[in-house]
């Protein structure tokens, strides 16, 4: 089991780095769950589906799935940011499959130093570290889902903005076309949102048809005004 073996590590992980002694919580604290939502959405949703952030990424594991059962076997929640901080910080990038693992720190978490423009960045990566984790341990796998959103809009900056530049959307994101550039018809964003095309995953197991349909309507709306 995957969390498991994070929780492992996470000793090794600890004294390697000399942090703190382990099981004493020393790794990363102070989070602020807020800021770590707000974060999580830009740094993590592309990948990840966390219900309480309302993200449906499909590159990475759903991380309610992946911490359910350890709540259920009673994992504490300081043991549970420990291990999404380590996770965040020594991920394994490349994995035995040879598939893509998760970005370094680095790539999830830019520093604002090294970051021109307006691209997401932040100005201090030990505390965005410390946000996420306090966040996604708080919510991960509790079942407790807030509403995903059902707007359109949202839906875009929950899924699709770290990929996609959109003004209407405030996004920036420049691994998939400008959608204001590419102003796609309806039916086309229909099409790449249910199937995925290169680099785009597919959605249609993290959205639901009315979702793929207001995100559809919302970008073909939107784009180039
Ligand atoms: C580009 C895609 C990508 C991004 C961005 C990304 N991840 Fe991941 N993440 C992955 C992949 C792929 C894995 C599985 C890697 C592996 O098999 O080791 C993973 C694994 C994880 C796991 C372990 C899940 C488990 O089942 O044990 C956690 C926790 C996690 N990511 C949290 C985060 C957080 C928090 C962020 C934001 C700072 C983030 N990820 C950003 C792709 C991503
Ligand atoms: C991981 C990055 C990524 C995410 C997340 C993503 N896209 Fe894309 N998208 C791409 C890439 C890359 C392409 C170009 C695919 C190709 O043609 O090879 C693309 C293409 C598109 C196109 C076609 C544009 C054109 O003119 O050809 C639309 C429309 C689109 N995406 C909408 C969305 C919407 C809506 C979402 C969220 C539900 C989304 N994308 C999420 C990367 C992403």
């Amino acid at each position: 089991m995957r969390v498991a073996a994070v929780l492992s590590a996470i000793c090794a992980a600890v004294l390697t780095f000399a942090v703190a002694g382990c099981g004493t919580g020393g790794y990363t604290d102070g989070g602020s769950q807020g800021a770590g939502k707000q974060l999580f959405t830009q740094a993590c949703g592309v990948c990840h589906t966390l219900a309480d952030a309302g993200t449906a990424g499909t590159i990475g594991p759903n991380l309610d799935d992946a911490f359910a059962q350890a709540r259920v076997d009673g994992m504490t929640p300081d043991t549970f940011t420990q291990v999404v901080a380590v996770q965040i910080r020594f991920p394994i990038e490349m994995t035995s499959t040879g598939a893509p693992g998760m970005p370094a720190a680095d790539d999830t978490l830019p520093s604002c130093d090294d970051v021109e423009g307006d691209a997401f960045c932040v100005r201090d990566q030990d505390q965005a570290v410390a946000d996420i984790a306090a966040y996604v341990a708080a919510v991960a796998g509790t079942g407790v889902t807030a509403d995903a959103p059902t707007d359109g809009k949202s839906i875009f900056t929950a899924s699709c903005g770290s990929c996609h530049t959109l003004a209407d959307a405030g996004t920036a994101g420049a691994i998939g076309p400008n959608l204001d550039e590419a102003r796609p018809p309806k039916a086309l964003v229909v099409d790449r949102v249910t199937n995925g095309q290169g680099a785009m995953p597919s959605f249609k197991d993290s959205l639901d048809s009315q979702q793929i349909e207001a995100v559809s309507a919302y970008v073909s709306s939107s784009a180039g005004r």
